[in-house]
C-alpha cells in the first residue's frame, strides 16, 4: 500500500499512541530499577536475549509497525531542525496549562473509548502516581504534564511527528532502536555525514546539544524550560529516549550531567509506563489540587 510521503495525515484519532505504549509495555515488561537518591544501577537488563527484542518486533501490530516506518523514514536531520524553527516560535496560540490539558483532551481514542483513558485522565494518573509516593510537588506537576507536547496533533502533524521512542538524528542509529530496518528509507541514512558514529556531533557534547528526532518531548520541554527544575526538564525532554534511558545506547554523546540525571528519568519512566489502570481519575475532584500545584510554577498564560 503506498502512503504518501511527508503528507501530513488527519490526526483525529489517537488510537496509534496507545498501541505504539503498549507496545513499549510489551518491549520493557519490567520496570528499570531506579528510586532516586539512587546507587548506580543498571539501565539494562544484561539477560535479556537479542531475539526477545526481534519477538517484539515480529508481535507488533501492523498499525504499530507502519507507525515505526513512517516514523524511521522521515524524522531526518533537516526534519527536526525544521520542526523546531517552526514549532519553537510559541507563535500558535496562548493557554494556561490545565487549558492546554482540556485541549489535549479533545483528542478522541476511538479505538476502545469504554476502556482507554482519555489523555486527561493519563495525565492525572501518572501525576496521582507519583504522589502517592511522596514524591516533591514539581515531580507530581510533571507528569501531570509530562504529555502536554501531544497537542502537535491537534496542529496537524502527524503521529509519528509526535510520538515514537526518539533516537539521535544527525549521527549513525544504534542498533538498538526499535525496528532499524526501516532506517535504510530514511534520506540521512545515505549521508555520509550523519552516518559516522559521532555523526555532527562532539564526544560527550552532552544531550542538550544533541538533535533528537521530534516530537512531543521537545515541545514540552521547551515550553517548560523556564519553570521547572532541571531534574523535570531531563523528564519532560527524554521521557521516551528509550535507546537511552532503557538500552544505555549513545554514552558517547554524554556528558556528567546526562549521567546523573538518567536515575530521574528512570524514576520517571516507571510512572508514566506502568501505572497505567483502567480506574479513571476524578477530573473535578482532583482539579482544584492541580490547579493551585501549576500556579505555583507556571504564569497564567503560556505561548504555545
Ligand atoms: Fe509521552
Ligand atoms: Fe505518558
Amino acid at each position: 500500500m503506498p502512503t504518501p510521503s511527508n503528507a501530513p495525515q488527519a490526526a483525529p484519532s489517537v488510537a496509534i499512541m496507545e498501541e505504539w505504549e503498549d507496545f513499549l509495555k510489551a518491549r520493557y515488561p519490567e520496570p528499570a530499577t531506579a528510586s532516586p537518591p539512587a546507587t548506580p544501577f543498571q539501565a539494562v537488563n544484561p539477560n535479556k536475549a537479542k531475539a526477545d527484542f526481534r519477538n517484539y518486533e515480529a508481535d507488533a501490530r501492523p498499525t504499530v509497525r507502519e507507525f515505526y516506518r513512517l516514523n524511521h523514514e522521515h524524522q531526518t536531520y533537516d526534519f527536526v531542525l525544521a520542526k523546531k524553527r517552526e514549532y519553537l516560535a510559541f507563535n500558535r496560540r496562548e493557554m494556561g496549562i490545565w487549558e492546554a490539558a482540556e485541549y489535549l483532551n479533545t483528542l478522541v481514542d476511538d479505538s476502545d473509548p469504554d476502556t482507554d483513558l482519555s489523555q486527561l485522565e493519563h495525565l492525572l494518573q501518572t501525576a496521582e502516581a507519583i504522589r502517592r509516593d511522596g514524591r516533591p510537588r514539581w515531580f507530581i506537576l510533571t507528569g501531570f504534564v509530562h504529555d502536554l507536547g501531544k497537542i502537535l496533533c491537534l496542529f496537524g502533524e502527524p503521529q509519528w511527528a509526535v510520538v515514537g521512542d526518539t533516537f539521535p538524528v544527525g549521527c549513525r542509529y544504534s542498533p538498538k532502536i526499535v525496528f532499524p530496518q526501516f532506517f535504510a528509507a530514511n534520506p540521512d541514512s545515505r549521508n555520509e555525514r550523519f552516518q559516522t558514529r559521532l555523526g555532527v556531533y562532539e564526544e560527550g557534547c552532552g544531550l542538550d546539544k544533541v538533535h533528537l528526532s521530534w516530537g512531543h518531548d521537545e515541545y514540552i520541554y521547551q515550553i517548560a524550560k523556564p519553570y521547572l527544575p532541571k531534574e523535570a526538564l531531563y523528564m519532560l525532554r527524554f521521557h521516551s529516549f528509550y535507546p537511552w534511558h532503557r538500552e544505555g545506547e549513545y554514552d558517547f554523546l554524554l556528558n556528567d550531567e546526562d549521567r546523573a540525571m538518567l536515575e530521574w528519568v528512570l524514576a520517571f519512566n516507571q510512572y508514566d509506563l506502568y501505572t497505567k489502570s483502567h480506574e479513571k481519575p476524578d477530573v473535578e475532584k482532583l482539579r482544584p489540587f492541580y490547579e493551585e500545584l501549576i500556579a505555583e510554577y507556571f504564569p497564567a498564560k503560556l505561548a504555545w
